[in-house]
């Protein structure tokens, strides 16, 4: 890890700043008020419109007059940085150029199906249910917990083994293990330390984003420091120090799907992180994930806002290294001086010349996705309302690796990673409809597809359509060997593909960047101020994926647009959401 050449400077600094904050932390009560960089919240009348809250479709006299910001794509990110700033007076204006907002929180209906697309299960709704509470103007988000009284989320399956089960509690976490692997009983507990403490010590790590960069760094290795230690190793490092049992160890690492970059490669910061997040159960939003959209957007057009999809942006302008705005595809121009791109930070550097992602956190993977639609309810069909993950063996690395070189055994015998998951049984409103839904995905190379990369959406032909047969029929066959009570039971089936994700999302990656360590070492993770004057950054790709996680984007995206920075966050204690919730 790099460290500035002079521990002195960074002891001067860390008396300075001790002593300055004390001072300031007893100036900062004394003058505190309202939220920074507030306007007075001028509620406009609600947007008369005949269409759906989520389909508002772009023409040129929607743009309202004096936008303060611009937010280019409208997923969890862009809306909830969207809504804070709108709480906080500023009138903003969201182009999505999907026909549907929401990014990777749409739900799709097809011959009377509905299902959830990118979110699947969250965690904490302690926590982000009160940050969309505190930010909903539309009906509020109720999240319902999976897997009933006992609370099991996820349950992994490790080749033909039989699953275990993550019940939330992080007692029962534990116990469910060490009853299983009682020789691994302090390595267990230890890991569930080490994965505790590595997510806690993670906020000061992305708030330090906000500062600036020679600050981010002193706080990176001093106060930082033991996330620093922890981040900086990967998954399968920790995981060999810690166990001896390869079983152990697979059903650990079984919910890297979530993050979707094999355990040797990825931080074990991204594990910690998702690995806490579920800790304490699973949930999904009553009404399917497209709720969160729906109670968010009415904010924005509070304030005199718009959320408008079908807008397609070309080209974020620059001019003197400053945003002057946007351009669409077809030569619309909205003129503006805060522009903030919640496309992801690949998608951005094709927008503006003048950003680029470091090399080493290029985009990550792509999935294929089965969709099915089931005859019998949830109790008709024994369906859990946990996810299950199966992994080929307990050889997680290798078989990764094989998969990617050579996919045709794993499909053939439809045994290569899987995600499991029933939206219907998780969904109290869909649960009695005397029907049920099914998503199945797996990981995908996108060069498999890139031969119908220029192809129309749904008119990719012939070689296209028996490529998503191969695939999906194969994660039927996985299917139906962990759910063999299923077989006979589909009445809809329909493919997706690293395609299906750039047409919708103007991306294959599905979580966007990659999570090697350096992502979350000093070295080069991405800050929300870009270089560019007035051009922001927020979404997964400031923190981590996850709807958790780009939620958090743009709460840090917020802060440093409405000018939050280290002397508000450190020195005075004061921040966005606590001076919000005051207010
Ligand atoms: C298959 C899959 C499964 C997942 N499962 C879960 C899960 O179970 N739980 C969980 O918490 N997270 C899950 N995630 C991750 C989570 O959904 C994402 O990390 C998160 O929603 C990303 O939010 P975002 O706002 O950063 O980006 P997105 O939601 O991707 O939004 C970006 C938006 O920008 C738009 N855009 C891009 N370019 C342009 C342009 N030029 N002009 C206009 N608009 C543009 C896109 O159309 C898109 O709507 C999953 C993701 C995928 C893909
Ligand atoms: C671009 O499309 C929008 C919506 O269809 C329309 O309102 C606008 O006038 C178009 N602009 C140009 C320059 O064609
Ligand atoms: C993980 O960190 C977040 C942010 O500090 C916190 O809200 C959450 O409670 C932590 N989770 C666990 C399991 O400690
Ligand atoms: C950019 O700089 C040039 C020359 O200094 C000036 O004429 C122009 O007005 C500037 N443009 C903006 C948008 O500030
Ligand atoms: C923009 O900034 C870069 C570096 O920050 C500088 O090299 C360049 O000259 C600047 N360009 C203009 C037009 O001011």
């Amino acid at each position: 890890m790099p460290r500035p050449q002079s521990t002195t400077l960074i002891c001067a600094s860390i008396v300075g700043v001790t002593g300055l904050s004390l001072l300031l932390k007893y100036a900062s009560v004394k003058l505190r008020r309202g939220v920074k960089g507030s306007k007075p919240f001028t509620p406009s009348p609600p947007v008369k419109r005949s269409s759906e809250i989520t389909r508002d479709r772009f023409t040129k006299k929607k743009v309202p007059e004096d936008i303060d910001v611009v937010i280019v794509g409208s997923g969890i990110g862009g809306l909830y940085c969207a809504a804070l700033l709108s709480k906080a007076g500023k009138r903003c204006l969201v182009l999505e150029q999907h026909y549907v907002a929401g990014g990777c929180t749409h739900c799709f209906e097809d011959k009377g199906w509905e299902f959830d697309t990118g979110v699947h299960y969250v965690g904490r709704v302690e926590k982000y249910g009160y940050l969309l509470d505190l930010v909903s103007e539309g009906p509020k988000v109720t999240f319902e917990k999976m897997g009933g009284e006992d609370g099991t989320y996820d349950e992994i399956k490790i080749g033909d083994a039989p699953a275990h089960g993550f019940r939330a509690g992080k007692e029962n976490f534990i116990n469910d293990l060490v009853a299983k692997f009682p020789r691994e009983k302090e390595a267990i507990e230890k890991y569930i330390e080490m994965v505790i403490k590595c997510n806690k010590s993670a906020d000061l790590h992305f708030f330090g984003k906000l500062f600036h960069p020679i600050m981010e760094k002193i706080i990176d290795v001093t106060l930082g420091g033991k996330f620093q230690s922890l981040a900086s190793r990967t998954v399968q490092d920790v995981m060999d120090e810690l166990f001896e049992d390869e079983m152990l160890k697979a059903i650990l690492m079984g919910q890297f799907g979530d993050y979707g970059m094999p355990p040797s490669t990825a931080s074990f910061f991204i594990h910690a992180g998702i690995v806490s997040h579920y800790l304490d159960g699973g949930f999904y939003p009553e009404g399917g994930p497209q709720k969160i959209a729906e109670a968010i957007i009415p904010t924005i057009e509070k304030t005199g806002g718009r959320v408008l999809v079908n807008a397609d942006v070309l080209k974020i302008n620059v001019e003197n290294n400053s945003t002057t705005g946007v351009t669409l595809k077809n030569g619309t121009v909205i003129k503006c001086s805060t522009v903030i791109s919640a496309a992801g930070a690949e998608a951005t550097s094709k927008l503006v010349g003048d950003f680029t992602t470091p090399p080493d956190l290029r985009d990550g993977i792509s999935h294929v996705y089965l969709f099915l639609g089931l005859k019998g309810s949830a109790k008709d069909l024994d369906l859990t309302p946990s996810n299950l993950w199966a992994l080929p063996s307990v050889n997680v690395g290798s078989d990764i690796a094989d998969y990617y070189n050579d996919p045709g055994s794993y499909l053939s015998e439809g045994k290569m990673l899987m995600f499991i998951g029933f939206p219907s049984s998780k969904d109290p409103t869909q649960r009695d409809l005397g029907k049920s839904t099914c998503v199945v995905i797996s990981e995908a190379k996108t060069e498999w597809f890139k031969k119908w990369d220029g192809t129309d959406h749904g008119q990719r032909g012939d070689g296209y359509k028996e490529m998503k047969k191969k695939f999906g029929d194969a994660m039927l066959k996985g299917l139906l060997k962990h759910y063999p009570q299923l077989e006979g039971k589909v009445e809809y089936m329909e493919t997706a593909t690293p395609l299906t994700n750039m047409y919708y999302l103007r991306r294959e990656a599905s979580y966007g960047l990659q999570h090697p360590p350096e992502r979350y070492t000093i070295k080069s993770g991405i800050r929300p101020q870009s270089d560019v004057k007035g051009l922001w950054i927020t979404g997964q790709d400031v923190t981590t994926n996850g709807f958790a996680g780009a939620l958090m984007g743009g709460v840090l995206t917020a802060h440093g647009v409405l000018g939050y920075g280290f002397w508000d966050l450190v020195v005075g204690g004061r921040d966005l959401i606590t001076d919000m919730g005051k207010a």
